[in-house]
């Protein structure tokens, strides 16, 4: 399915999800704040935690976390967990949950505005809210630690294209796409436009890096050299591509953090491979 479609698909779905979830009995649990609770079926629940591959090293948050099933499927998995909230409802069944699950050390629920909740200790952010929900939360997500994973039920970011979708067959799900969720998963890239410097071996080399979302396009020079490559797709701080032809062809891999980019150029001798040693400073650093 073309991105295109997938938005039509997600404007009408976004309608359907609005009108089921008005016509949505007044006695049933509404959620409040700035979207109301619709839980996310456990077969989804599972399909995101598994994209993210949520394991005991992760901290995971859901945002606005309902009756708490990421969060303890997460702890389930080892993974330590917080969930925030603003219905206090909701907030007591999810810690039911926990108890009942026996993960009441690990999955934690707070009663908070998702958007006024500290991400920075997240590796793994989970939520299923609305587009316009997704997108204001967009620049807080973008400017999480690399690497950070990020997975979305139903809705998208804008053009902030996923790093992977799935679709999956729903049939009890009445709202939002009726019988169907698509999961979304995003990691947040190292921010690495603009130009950068180095040497290896004696030989300097520069790369001018442009830069949107996780994707790089670059051209990089020495001497009289200069290769470019286009639309580069970064993994969280990982940055692999290949310049240059003939006996200049190269591949560098590297990882920016720290505010260097240090990784590896790798040419060939004579049908051998060469590999040198190539740490990149900001050129304005
Ligand atoms: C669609 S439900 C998703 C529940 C859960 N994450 C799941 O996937 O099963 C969205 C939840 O967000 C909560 N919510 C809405 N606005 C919120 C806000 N500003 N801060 C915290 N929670 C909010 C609602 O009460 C509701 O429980």
């Amino acid at each position: 399915m073309s991105w295109a479609c997938a938005r039509a698909d997600s404007r009408l779905a976004l309608l359907a999800f609005a009108a089921a979830l008005a016509a949505a009995p007044a006695a049933a649990q509404q959620g409040v704040g700035d979207v109301v609770y619709v839980p996310t079926p456990q077969v989804v629940v599972d399909t995101m935690l598994d994209m993210a591959q949520v394991g005991a090293n992760d901290v995971l948050i859901d945002l606005g976390s309902g009756d708490g099933r990421v969060v303890v499927t997460a702890a389930k998995r080892g993974a330590r967990a917080l969930g925030v909230e603003l219905d206090r409802v909701l907030l007591m069944q999810a810690r039911q949950l926990a108890e009942r699950e026996k993960v009441a050390d690990r999955a934690t629920f707070r009663e908070q505005n998702l958007f006024e909740t500290d991400l920075s200790q997240a590796t793994v952010v989970t939520s299923y809210l609305l587009p316009e929900m997704n997108l204001r939360l967009r620049p807080k997500i973008l400017a999480l630690k690399p690497g950070t994973r990020v997975v979305a039920h139903d809705y998208h970011m804008g053009d902030w294209l996923p790093d992977q979708r799935k679709d999956i067959d729903v049939p009890e799900k009445k709202v939002g796409n009726p019988g169907l969720s698509h999961v979304y998963y995003w990691v947040v890239p190292a921010r690495v436009e603009g130009v950068w410097r180095g040497t290896a071996g004696d030989r300097a080399w520069e790369f001018a890096f442009k830069q949107r979302y996780q994707f790089v396009s670059g051209v990089v020079r020495s001497g009289s050299f200069a290769g470019d490559f286009e639309r580069v797709r970064m993994i969280g701080e990982e940055l692999r591509f290949r310049f240059g032809a003939g006996a200049e062809e190269r591949e560098f891999v590297g990882r920016a953090a720290n505010g260097v980019i240090d990784g590896k150029l790798v040419g060939k001798s004579r049908g051998k491979p060469v590999v040198e040693r190539l740490t990149l400073k900001a050129a304005n650093g």
